[in-house]
Formats: C-alpha cells, sequence, structure tokens
C-alpha cells in the first residue's frame, strides 16, 4: 500500500472515529465503552441540578476579575471520581463562553445547552477512576433571578461583586456539579487589579503581586463543600483577625463605609461560636469570619461555608447566630435535596431561639407562641415545600424550628440535646435527608415518633395548640 492511500485510510478512520466519539458509541482506551452521565440528579425542586456519573473531590479555580469592565477569566480544574462508565458526563454552567476544555490533559470535545456544558473525553472514564477535567472560560457574569425573584450568583457591585449561590448561584461563575449533594474541597486563587481587596471561603494561603501589577489571593477550603456555599467579594474591605475556641482562625471583612459600624459586631464571631460549641459539639471548619457588605447588593444574609455574607443592614446578632449556626446545620451536615432546606433553616432558627434562651431570657417557649400565631407559618408542611419559590417561606424557618421545640418538649431537655449534638456529629462533613432525621431521632429517643412527625413535620394545616 502506498504512502498515499495509507493516509487517506487514516483520515477516513480519523473522520470514522470522530463520527463515533459525536455519536458516543466509542470504546475507551482500556476497551471500556461508557454512556454518557445523567444531566441532572431529579432533585425534586430543581431536577436538572447537578450532574450524574461522577463525584468531585476537589476544585481548583484560577480567576481573574476586572471590576471596571466585569470581566471574569477563569479555569476550573476539577478532580472527580466516575461513579459509572463515562462516555460523556455534565458540569452546570450559566452563561460565559467556554474557551478551551481537557479532560487528562487531551482536548476534550464540548458542547453547551441551556446550563448543561457536555464534555466528552477522548477516551471514555471507566467506573471508579479519578480524571480531571479543565475548563478555561470567560465573560460578564450574569446573576440568576430565582422563582422567588431574589436574585443570586455572581453581583456586581460599584467597585467588584460577591458571590452567593444558594440555591443555584454558583454555575454563574464556575462549572461544576452544583447539586448540594456532591461536595469538595477547594482551592480559589483570585486575581485582581492593584488596590482592591478580594475575600473567600476558608484561609488565605497566599497573596503574591503579579508581573504587571495585580494582586493574586489564594484560598484553601480543606473541609467539603456544597458548591451553593461558595464565595467571593471583591471590593474596598476592611479585615480584622482574631481566634475562636484556641486554635480557629477568625477572618471578618467589611466593605470600607460599613467597617468601623460592624466592628464590635464582628468581633463577637469568637464568642458566639464559642457558645454554640457547649450546644451543638465541636466547630466543623478549620477557619471562621463573616463578610459585611453594603446594602443595595445582596437581598439577604447567606451562610457561605466558614464566612458568612451581610448585607450591613441585616449584620445584627441574631442574623450571626444564625448563619453560625448553619455551620454545623446546612454546612458540615449538609441536605441531601433541596427538599430537605428545612433541616437547614429550622435547626439555623430553633439555634436563635436556644440562643436567646440561654443568653437573652426568652424562653424558646415563647419563640414558639408567637411562631404558632402566625397564619403564614402554616401555608405547607416543613417537610414538603411545594416548589422551588417556597424554599425560603415562613414555614421552612418558622415551622420547622416548632417541629424541633416540639420534638424537645415530647423527649426532654436531656435527650434532645443529645439529639442535636449527635446529629452534627454523625452526619458531620456529610450529607442527610428528612428520614435520616427523623430516623436518627427515634434511634436516640428509644421510641416511636411517627405521631410526631405526621402532625408535625408532613401534616396540613395548624394543629391543636401543643
Ligand atoms: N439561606 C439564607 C439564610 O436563611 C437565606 C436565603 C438564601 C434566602 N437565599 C434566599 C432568603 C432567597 C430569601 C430569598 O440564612
Ligand atoms: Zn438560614
Amino acid at each position: 500500500m502506498s504512502q498515499r492511500s495509507r493516509t487517506g485510510i487514516a483520515a477516513l478512520a480519523a473522520a470514522l472515529t470522530s463520527l463515533a466519539l459525536l455519536a458516543g458509541g466509542c470504546t475507551g482506551a482500556g476497551g471500556v465503552r461508557g454512556t454518557p452521565g445523567a444531566a441532572g440528579l431529579r432533585d425534586p425542586l430543581f431536577p436538572k441540578l447537578g450532574n450524574g456519573g461522577y463525584d468531585v473531590g476537589h476544585y481548583g479555580l484560577t480567576l481573574a476579575y476586572d471590576p471596571a469592565s466585569g470581566r471574569l477569566d477563569g479555569t476550573a480544574e476539577i478532580t472527580a471520581r466516575a461513579t459509572q462508565d463515562l462516555s460523556a458526563f455534565d458540569l452546570d454552567l450559566a452563561g460565559l463562553t467556554v474557551r478551551r476544555a481537557t479532560v487528562d490533559g487531551a482536548p476534550a470535545a464540548y458542547n453547551r445547552a441551556g446550563n448543561e456544558l457536555t464534555l466528552r473525553p477522548r477516551d471514555d472514564i471507566p467506573e471508579g477512576k479519578e480524571f480531571r477535567a479543565t475548563v478555561t472560560y470567560t465573560g460578564v457574569p450574569e446573576p440568576l433571578t430565582d422563582a422567588d425573584g431574589s436574585k443570586e450568583g455572581w453581583l456586581r457591585t460599584a467597585d467588584g461583586a460577591v458571590a452567593v449561590g444558594e440555591p443555584a448561584g454558583s454555575m454563574t461563575w464556575f462549572p461544576g456539579n452544583h447539586h448540594p449533594s456532591d461536595k469538595a474541597t477547594y482551592d480559589l486563587a483570585l486575581t485582581l487589579p492593584a488596590g482592591l481587596d478580594g475575600l473567600s471561603n476558608g484561609v488565605r494561603t497566599a497573596t503574591r503581586t503579579e508581573p504587571g501589577g495585580r494582586v493574586t489571593t489564594v484560598w484553601h477550603t480543606a473541609e467539603p463543600m456544597a458548591s451553593y456555599l461558595a464565595t467571593v467579594a471583591v471590593g474596598h474591605y476592611e479585615t480584622a483577625s482574631a481566634t475562636a475556641l484556641g486554635a480557629v482562625p477568625v477572618l471578618t471583612a467589611a466593605e470600607a463605609p460599613v467597617a468601623a459600624g460592624s466592628a464590635a459586631l464582628r468581633g463577637e464571631v469568637p464568642g458566639i461560636l464559642a457558645r454554640q460549641v457547649k450546644r451543638f459539639g465541636p466547630y466543623p471548619f478549620s477557619a471562621a469570619g463573616a463578610l459585611v457588605t453594603k446594602d443595595g447588593t445582596l437581598g439577604y444574609a447567606l451562610e457561605t461555608q466558614t464566612r458568612p455574607v451581610f448585607p450591613a443592614g441585616s449584620f445584627d446578632r441574631t442574623t450571626l447566630v444564625h448563619e453560625q449556626a448553619h455551620q454545623w446545620f446546612g454546612n458540615s451536615v449538609t441536605l441531601a435535596s433541596w427538599r430537605d432546606i428545612w433541616l437547614n433553616e429550622g435547626f439555623a432558627t430553633y439555634a436563635e431561639w436556644l440562643y436567646d434562651e440561654e443568653y437573652e431570657h426568652v424562653p424558646a417557649r415563647t419563640h414558639f407562641e408567637r411562631a404558632f400565631a402566625q397564619d403564614a407559618n402554616w401555608a405547607f408542611p416543613p417537610a414538603a415545600p411545594p416548589t422551588a419559590e417556597n424554599l425560603f417561606d415562613p414555614p421552612v424557618y418558622q415551622r420547622g424550628a416548632m417541629v424541633l421545640h416540639t420534638l424537645r418538649e415530647t423527649v426532654g431537655d436531656r435527650v434532645f440535646d443529645e439529639i442535636l449534638r449527635g446529629w452534627a456529629a454523625k452526619y458531620r462533613h456529610a450529607n442527610a435527608s428528612t428520614d435520616d432525621f427523623t430516623a436518627y431521632a427515634e434511634s436516640v429517643a428509644g421510641r416511636d415518633l411517627g405521631a410526631l412527625w405526621d402532625v408535625w413535620l408532613y401534616g396540613d394545616g395548624r394543629p391543636d395548640r401543643p
């Protein structure tokens, strides 16, 4: 066979291979024939959120942001393990332009459809194999408007941005498996024009000046984090450092105009954590803090991991207690699906009631009575928010807390304390569902509590006053 015709056959073979690649009928280097991972995890409220076929272990995010233009340049290095033989898999990404994708260093074909970014590696990935997907992207991130009308994602400010991601906003600034059931550790390098401050979750491990004068800060999140708890704040911030619990570094930051006004309460972070540890057990993370932003961008506080974020107008002690309580309930013990949101908000609200009872002379029963009297708290059962629009409605917070107070009055203070601490310990850095909670509470109480759950957690309407 002449050289010329061999080249022709090779070209034909290559063409056929790429056809097969697109059709998904190829076999991998090891002879594995994979199938595409699912485009969503069938969350009852967000069916397309997250992706099947793999489990992320670590995100390495390299971001450069230019506040003047609003442009974000990013590279996401995602280390994951295949949970099936994979021919292709999705990442969630909203907006932005993908420039390049690789899997284990080899260029991967990619395709965008809605918020799904599909990567097709050259070779199929066998189940159990660890792989590294790299996506290079650019663009001006646009926030998402949620079903309830609130904004989330990358929110631009006059001189920077603040990123919040509950429930789905993190897909506006990095590609990933954005369902809370896939937690991972993070390294994030943030490059900004000189004179601007950047903050994120966890511990700042490096600060360096780049050749052109821009400044990079590097942030490490050592414990698993659901992507909705990732944050970035860019602007003119004043910071304060402290130590909590003898060993946990605390870094608080506030935008310059709200720095003086928030300094005293930021100083209370270690003291409040010390009180919460007594109630909930060991603090689950190796960093702590708070981020306070000027009002007008963020419509609510959020329990971003290790370093919750607050609009200045919501930075009060009760909200601080609430967001810190989420570090145990929500961030370490993370909901299995968004329908379990009361496991976050009911617990954090009850943490406010417990704090008031112990330190402000307001019995939890008084909060319970107030909540019981409000009609808005009975719109739906806390374990069954009907739509995504209802995720942060009063029944989730107030009636969720009422469930816990009723449990406490049923099993007694000593057993209730054991349930609260034991729950945080048993599911530390894991995910848990409402069924996991009811089963766990019954196992600690040593009795069936079905009647309590039926009425308080799953029942429609206001029951008789207990
Ligand atoms: N999870 C936040 C908290 O309670 C609240 C929150 C997040 C929220 N997104 C929201 C409230 C949207 C209303 C609307 O700490
Ligand atoms: Zn909350």
